[in-house]
């Protein structure tokens, strides 16, 4: 084969871990069909964008991006839009970027082989679109990983809950939940090829149905965390009407399953909440934290939030200022609501002004500073396991993570050389809102 002849690709990657993962098997499917990954658009014979919708500015970026190499299709470079922005759009995507050969959602992954053939065939405007009717999963012979140490699984795609804001429901396809079976299989060959952190990834994990209908998501969890060379389960995301004691209860009787949460509120208002088509109040969300602070192990806590929803009232922020206070999270994702296409909040009245949302997500974001402040100063005097992620050369310092997911950035003897992955043990001295401060314990 000369030069000319190799398949290169560039791929670029936007939006959650859900997409990163996506990416990561998009690779290894291309590696299989004989393509090189190369690091930059200028060696790329095909360009791919794995593009996220979740927000208005996030999928403009997209088409920033597209407009930007437009002149390099005279090269011959082919370029491929992937993701919730190519399910959304669709074939409208061509007529806005008409040097796009390829559109194509998640839930047609699986088809990216056949796709591929007919755009080095040369056809332009090649589809994979799915229209949430998909029953499978995008599994691979192989996933590109990147990292070596710390790996995601897949166990359930698409959504069927419908928040009136959310786009990811017309995205991602219907709910679907991989064989427990195929799961842990995955995870025992990483385990073998030396992973010891598995972060088990799907839009709403704990709606997770086992199609052999012999596991709960907890009880996943759990064999997960039986595997031997596995240190650290974690996953995300849960969704609250979801999210059942049992899962306290696994992470409280196995060391391995780490003390993180991340459970999204998105308001403090159960009128918002209604609004949202969320499911659940905000006592029944209080609910859930009550069992989460009465576990034996001292789980982290994390949330998102979305301000200015339509309706939203100072009153209805108030309680979303006031649950801040009551839950004490250790990490707030906050958001403005962003109007997404074919979500029924787009047909809502009473829009918040822009003014009024960026003032409440300023003073939200204030609030859960000095609350973060806090909650990372009660770990001063505490040893904490690391996962070593890799060294700031500048500060001297090396940067790990620790099971509530808490970055933590620590001191050793001069002599230690570290490397990512090992885990060791670190004194904390100091700590930010946002991170810690220590010394690795010899
Ligand atoms: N506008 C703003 N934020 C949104 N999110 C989801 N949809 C929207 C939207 N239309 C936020 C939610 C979700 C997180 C991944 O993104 O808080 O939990
Ligand atoms: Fe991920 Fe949701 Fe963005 Fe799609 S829209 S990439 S699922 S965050």
């Amino acid at each position: 084969m000369t030069v000319s002849e190799e398949k290169t690709f560039y791929i670029e990657t936007f939006g959650c871990q859900m997409n990163v993962h996506d990416s990561e098997k998009v690779i290894g499917t291309l590696l299989c069909q004989g393509y090189r990954q190369v690091l930059t658009i200028e060696e790329a014979g095909l360009v791919l964008y794995n593009t996220c919708s979740i927000r208005d500015k996030a999928e403009q970026k997209v088409f920033h991006r597209l407009a930007d190499y437009k002149k390099l299709e005279r090269q011959g470079k082919k370029f491929a839009v992937l993701g919730c922005v190519a399910q959304q759009e669709g074939e409208k995507i061509f007529d806005r970027a008409p040097h796009v050969s390829l559109v194509c959602g998640s839930a047609s992954y699986r088809n990216l082989p056949k796709l591929l053939v007919q755009i080095e065939a040369g056809n332009k405007r090649v589809t994979g679109l799915d229209d949430r009717q998909t029953d499978e999963c995008f599994e691979t012979e192989f996933t590109a990983r990147n990292n070596p140490h710390r790996g995601y699984i897949t166990i359930i795609e698409g959504c069927d809950k419908f928040c009136a804001y959310c786009v990811v429901p017309f995205t991602r396809g219907k709910e679907r939940s991989r064989n427990s079976n195929s799961v842990l299989l995955e995870a025992r060959r990483m385990a073998e090829a030396g992973y010891t952190e598995i972060q088990l990834l799907g839009q709403n994990v704990n709606s997770y149905h086992d199609p052999l209908g012999e596991k709960t998501f907890a009880e996943l969890l759990g064999a997960v965390g039986d595997i031997p060379g596995i240190k650290r389960v974690r996953f995300t995301t849960s969704h609250p009407i979801d999210f059942g004691a049992d899962i306290v209860a696994a992470i409280d009787s196995q060391a391995t399953l780490c003390d993180h949460v991340h459970l999204p509120v998105q308001s403090g208002s159960t009128q918002v909440l209604d609004a949202m088509q969320r499911l659940y109040d905000r006592d029944q969300y209080l609910a859930r934290i009550a069992w989460i602070k009465a576990a034996r192990r001292d789980i982290s806590i994390t949330t998102d939030i979305i301000v200015g929803f339509p309706g939203e009232t100072e009153a209805d922020f108030e309680q979303t200022l006031s649950l801040l206070d009551v839950v004490e999270f250790d990490g707030v994702f906050s958001f403005k609501y962003s109007p997404r296409p074919n979500t029924p909040a787009l047909e809502y009245a009473d829009a918040v002004c822009e003014a009024d949302m960026s003032r409440r997500l300023a003073a939200l974001q204030e609030k859960q500073r000095e609350i973060q402040r806090r909650r990372y100063q009660r770990h001063h005097g505490q040893r904490m396991e690391v996962m070593v992620e890799g060294k700031n050369q500048a500060r001297g310092q090396w940067i790990g993570r620790t099971s509530q997911n808490k970055v933590l950035n620590f001191t050793a003897p001069s002599a230690i050389e570290l490397l990512p992955g090992k885990y060791v043990s670190v004194l904390i001295t100091g700590s930010f809102p946002n991170s810690l401060l220590g010394e690795m314990v010899v």
